[in-house]
């Protein structure tokens, strides 16, 4: 692996794909312990969360459905601070066991956001599950049920997660060379 460039900032490898899919698999071990005979519904969030979701699900053993909203809050490297839903929920989830399918947990408002609106609705229970979490930026009282890695406040790029919609085609998670001359 080498550093890639995107809107000239210069990104470095940081988790690659085989520690990726192998936490991946743990996370959904863990999952189908706690959530058997639940059938529960899957809630991935795009865009960020659709390469983490489909390895997720796809490892997942029991019943189990999946479906997917779409939000919006980041520009750039910075979070807006402005949580936009584009694309809703069109399933029922009363009585439902959900499970929400994040990329990653920054300052954790998206998050927020989002299990104040699932709450409405009125599941039997909300679980979540982030690849990544970055624990000093937390700005907002949240539980994550399921963290795939705890990261410092750096801004990553791959698997999903992008830079102005691009890089979510890298197989493997960069970080910002904040060195880079
Ligand atoms: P929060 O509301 O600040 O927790 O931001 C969460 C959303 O911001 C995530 O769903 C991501 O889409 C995006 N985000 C946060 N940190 C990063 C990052 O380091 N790289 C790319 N996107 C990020
Ligand atoms: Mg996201």
């Amino acid at each position: 692996m080498k550093e890639v460039l995107y809107n000239g900032l210069k990104f470095v490898p940081y988790i690659d794909r085989e520690t990726i899919a192998k936490r991946v698999k743990e996370l959904a071990n863990e999952i189908t312990r706690d959530c058997k005979d639940k059938n529960p519904l899957f809630i991935c969030v795009l865009n960020g969360a659709f390469a983490f979701a489909s390895d997720l699900f796809r490892a997942i053993d029991m019943d189990a459905e999946i479906t997917f909203i779409r939000l919006k809050s980041y520009e750039g490297t910075g979070t807006t601070g402005n949580v936009k839903q584009i694309q809703g929920l069109s399933e029922d989830i009363k009585d439902r066991t959900v499970i929400v399918v994040e990329d990653i947990v920054d300052t954790g408002f998206t998050m927020k956001r989002l299990i104040a609106d699932l709450q409405e609705k009125q599941p039997a229970d909300i679980k979540v599950a982030s690849l990544l979490f970055k624990p000093e930026s937390l700005k907002c009282d949240l539980n994550i049920d399921y963290v795939g890695f705890s990261i410092p406040t750096k801004f990553i790029i791959g698997y999903g997660l992008d830079i102005d919609e691009q890089a979510r085609n890298l197989a493997d998670i960069y970080v910002i060379n904040e060195d880079a001359k």
